[in-house]
């Protein structure tokens, strides 16, 4: 935690803290984030003065989700650049610090690519980090963007295929505006229904072991005024079962060219529940979490977490008992299975909703054909 200053002061905004944003106080360029690990208690920023001190937010979730950490990325390599640092280091840092999340790698090279193209036809370093900075901030632009047609796209087809209207929407993880330079992919999607006042309820799965449900799409819901209920992941079930869900609204990580989904673990046994109860399985994806250079499911890296955020509940303020320093809820020594995302195969996404449109069915051809000259850039 060297480089990095955590600021608790008055002087945050009391809503609507964004995600990531670029400052260039006197001492030098930053990058600040909003610390996602302590929501919903508090708002804090956190102060990232060089990429390492990014990598560390990244691994240890502060920042998160796939498009923030594309944005974050490209970030990353122009605070390398403006600080002076070596950006191929720094690049190849950042784009090691999580493995599945196609997005921060598009970010990190497209950022990279603009430093190497600006350096060879110009020479001058400040120049390039000039450059590199207006590829992370396009990068943040186009995001929002993105997540404003993903938000009309996906509401489209949800008005589509639930005609009746008063959608009961379940989702996982937290996909809002905390993942996104804008409102996000599938919880915008959400959020445009009730703006639409077609939104009766949405369910949150509490998105075990991390909590991504729980503490950041429930404190985005309420802030939002959804009318939203929380539900522990293995009460999804009995939800479909009573006939409570109408669709299921998830994001991606990486979608491989054969249309397999990695998204947050527990999303596939959602897809195989609404596949069962005949309910749509919908994934909301911006075009950067399509990877055509991934072949199918098998190829996708899954990303394996520490046991201990299995074995033990973290609460930093309780006395330090077991490996991680959280409230142990296993023998002490207990092996856990503890990977943070799963892969849904094609043949249960009943759609894909990306800026550019909607890919259903999901067809290796289809996304191919989405892809074209947009993709990975
Ligand atoms: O481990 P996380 O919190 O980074 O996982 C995030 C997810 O799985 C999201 O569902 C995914 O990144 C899509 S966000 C639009």
């Amino acid at each position: 935690m060297a480089d990095q200053q955590v600021r608790t002061g008055e002087d945050r905004r009391p809503t609507e803290i964004p995600a990531i944003r670029w400052e260039e106080p006197p001492e030098g360029p930053v990058l600040v984030l909003l610390d996602q690990t302590r929501l919903p208690a508090e708002e804090v920023e956190l102060v990232c003065t060089d990429a390492s001190a990014l990598v560390e937010a990244i691994r240890s979730l502060a920042v998160r989700g796939a498009p923030l950490l594309g944005i974050a990325g490209a970030y990353g390599v122009a605070l390398a650049a403006a600080r002076g640092f070596e950006v191929d280091d720094a690049a190849r840092a950042l784009e090691e610090a999580r493995p599945t999340a196609v997005n921060l790698s598009v970010g990190v090279r497209r950022a990279r690519a603009a430093h190497q193209a600006a350096l060879a036809s110009t020479g001058d370093p400040t120049a390039a980090a000039v450059a590199t900075l207006a590829a992370a901030r396009a990068l943040h632009r186009e995001d929002a963007e993105g997540s404003v047609r993903m938000a009309a796209h996906g509401l489209a087809l949800l008005d589509e295929l639930l005609p009746a209207g008063g959608h009961r929407v379940l989702t996982h993880c937290n996909t809002g505006s905390l993942v996104s330079g804008g409102e996000g992919t599938a919880l915008a999607v959400a959020l445009a229904a009730h703006r639409a006042g077609r939104l009766r309820r949405l369910w949150v799965d509490e998105t075990r072991p991390l909590l991504q449900g729980a503490r950041l799409t429930a404190y985005e819901a309420a802030r939002s005024g959804m009318a939203y209920t929380l539900l522990t992941d293995n009460a999804a079930g009995s939800l479909f079962a009573a006939g409570e869900v109408d669709a299921v609204l998830v994001g991606a990580d990486r979608i491989a060219a054969d249309g397999s989904v990695a998204n947050k673990v527990g999303s596939y046994p959602l897809a195989v529940l609404a596949r069962y109860h005949h309910v749509p399985f919908i994934v909301v994806a911006p075009l950067t979490t399509l990877d055509p250079d991934t072949p199918d499911g098998a190829s996708i890296e899954v990303e394996q977490r520490p046991g201990y955020e299995v074995t033990e509940i973290a609460a930093p303020q309780v006395p330090v008992t077991g490996a991680g320093g959280g409230i142990p809820v296993a023998p002490l020594g207990t092996q856990a299975y503890n990977p943070a995302f799963d892969v849904t195969p094609p043949e249960l996404v009943t759609a894909i909703v990306t800026e550019a449109g909607v890919v259903s069915p999901v067809t290796a051809e289809a996304l191919a054909a989405l892809c074209t000259g947009s993709c990975q850039v």
